[in-house]
């Protein structure tokens, strides 16, 4: 009975760790719950399987049981900092919880807890299987799964999927700076405005995109209009004069994909830099580079001696090659990183976006 047990609960919990990856499409309250159950499995695992522990200081093992026990003390303390982290970037029952408020970390966590989880569970195939190099090869080729799914297929699916709507009035930052000196432009790119979208979202295939009341809206455009709120600053949108980008998500990375490899220029409406000596560049990651529209813009300008702060967003690889490319078109520019915010955390980005312009604002970078 307790064996049986064990097998159902050990099942559960595999199937709420792969359905836990498929956050976008079960949504926030639906993942901290199902967070809660892993959690509550993971104590009637190591209830019933209590012996394993007793069996750790035995000595003269064999090498493939050394091997799980290392294993599995690498899962249970993974389990232990990864359930730390949900509570940290909890939106929904921990929200009074701040430590350990990292996505990008809980999500890494949680492929670590996958792909342990996975050798953890095929060492029991393995032991039972009669050709043990066949069995060595199906555990090396479904944690390499595993781990794919969690660092590259998640992100992706992120990207591709989701689709957020919030209402403004709720996500506006509530403090407001008064700016010290010449008040820098916020210059933003958004596929906003740069696609041809179909005027209503559902229509948009692999949408990715943000609903604010009702409107759709790109993630930088957000984040500067979040900045002016706060500082009154004025903004520019860095807008296409040519061809605009396909609705489709996927069609939009390849021709960004091409744009890159071609070192392209699309041309752009021209935005007037030369009052101002900073500029606040907000704009999304592409292909782990700047999109070319963004290019296009830094080399039409003279940002000589000028101050570039930079924000980024992105689906889940921080500022990529950003920076040194930015650094290298504008060479006598100083080039300032703030903040590199997942796309995920963009509605709730304003305290962040707040605290980063007071450390601007009195000088610190
Ligand atoms: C063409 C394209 C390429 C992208 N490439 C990456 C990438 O390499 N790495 C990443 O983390 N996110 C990538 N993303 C995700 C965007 O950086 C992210 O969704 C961004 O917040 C979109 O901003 P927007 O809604 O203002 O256009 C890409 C998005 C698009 C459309």
């Amino acid at each position: 009975m307790k064996k049986k047990v064990g097998v159902v609960v050990d099942i559960i919990m595999y199937v709420i760790l792969l359905v836990q990856m498929m956050y976008v499409f079960i949504g926030n309250n639906l993942h901290e719950l199902l967070g809660i159950g892993f959690f509550v499995c993971l104590i009637i695992h190591l209830c019933i399987k209590n012996w394993w522990a007793k069996t750790i200081l035995i000595k003269n093992k064999p090498a493939s049981r050394r091997f799980f026990d290392i294993i599995t003390i690498l899962l249970v303390l993974t389990i232990i900092i990864l359930m730390i982290s949900s509570m940290g970037v909890s939106r929904f029952l921990f929200t009074w919880f701040h430590f350990m408020g990292s996505a990008d970390l809980h999500r890494y966590l949680a492929t670590a807890v996958l792909t342990l989880g996975v050798i953890h569970g095929g060492m029991h195939g393995f032991w039972h299987a009669k050709k043990k190099k066949l069995a060595v090869v199906g555990i090396v080729i479904a944690s390499v799964i595993a781990f794919a799914l969690g660092i590259f297929g998640v992100p992706f699916l992120n990207r591709q999927k989701r689709s957020v709507e919030i209402s403004y009035a709720d996500k506006q930052p509530e403090a407001t700076i008064e700016w010290q000196g010449n008040k820098p432009l916020v210059v933003y790119f958004t596929r906003m405005g740069n696609s041809n979208f179909e005027p209503d979202v559902d229509a948009v295939s692999g949408a990715s995109l943000l609903m604010s009341d009702g409107e759709m809206m790109g993630n930088n455009q957000l984040l500067a209009k979040m900045v002016c709120d706060i500082t009154g600053f004025e903004s520019e949108a860095i807008t296409l004069t040519g061809e605009k980008y396909p609705s489709s998500y996927s069609d939009t990375i390849v021709v960004a994909g091409d744009e890159l490899k071609a070192q392209a220029r699309p041309g752009v409406e021209p935005i007037d830099v030369s009052e101002y000596d900073s500029i606040i560049l907000i704009y999304p990651l592409w292909w782990g580079s700047i999109p070319m529209p963004v290019a296009t813009f830094l080399e039409d300008n003279d940002f000589d001696g000028k101050t570039i702060y930079l924000i980024i967003t992105h689906g889940s690889s921080g500022y990529g090659n950003t920076i040194s490319e930015i650094e290298e078109l504008c060479p006598n520019a100083k080039v300032v990183p703030g903040a590199s915010i997942y796309c995920e955390d963009i509605p709730d980005a304003g305290d962040q976006l707040i605290e980063l312009l007071r450390r601007w604002n009195t000088g610190v970078n």
